[in-house]
């Protein structure tokens, strides 16, 4: 059988395999789907980070009529953590989609853009962060870091 996912990851069949943290932080990511405002393109996407001093940050793409203005999911999630928290260290990003019209066959991928905000913020909290993918039907894939999903990256190591 081909592999699923062509990048260095760990897939865990359900979420009872993870530890109680991230189960938690997946069915918050999970609820997340409830708020997401996604009238044009109808697909649904919610996030959550959780640091490691226990503080949870949410986040659901926010589309506009004005195409190019949607925001995803995770960015919400991340810039929201980013605008209240001065220093940290995040001990996970959850991703998940549903898709009304069609359920999701693999987990729900970040988005070029995403992968390189995801980079920055692993640059500010010098360390990577440990990244699950899933959607309401799948699996969930742990990816270690951006870097196995963002090789060759540009960053501010270029700039400073
Ligand atoms: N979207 C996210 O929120 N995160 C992703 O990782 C992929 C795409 C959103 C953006 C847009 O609102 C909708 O999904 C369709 O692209």
């Amino acid at each position: 059988m081909a592999r699923k996912y062509d990048f260095e990851c760990e897939v865990f069949e359900n979420k009872s395999l993870l530890d109680k943290d991230i189960q938690n932080l997946v069915d918050i990511a999970n609820k997340q789907l409830d708020t997401a405002y996604a009238p044009y393109s109808k697909f649904l996407v919610g996030a959550a980070v959780l640091l490691s001093n226990g503080n949870i940050y949410k986040g659901c793409n926010q589309e506009n009529a004005s195409y190019p203005l949607c925001i995803c999911a995770e960015r919400v999630a991340l810039f929201n953590m980013g605008a209240n928290e001065k220093s940290f260290k995040i001990k996970a990003l959850v991703i998940t989609a549903s898709n009304p019209s069609k359920p999701l066959e693999e987990v729900c991928m970040p988005c070029g853009a995403c992968r390189q905000v995801i980079q920055e913020f692993e640059n500010r909290q010098n360390g990577p962060i440990p990244i699950y993918l899933t959607s309401e039907q799948n699996e969930i894939v742990k990816i270690d870091g951006i870097s196995k999903i963002l090789p060759a990256s540009f960053s501010m190591r270029h700039l400073l």
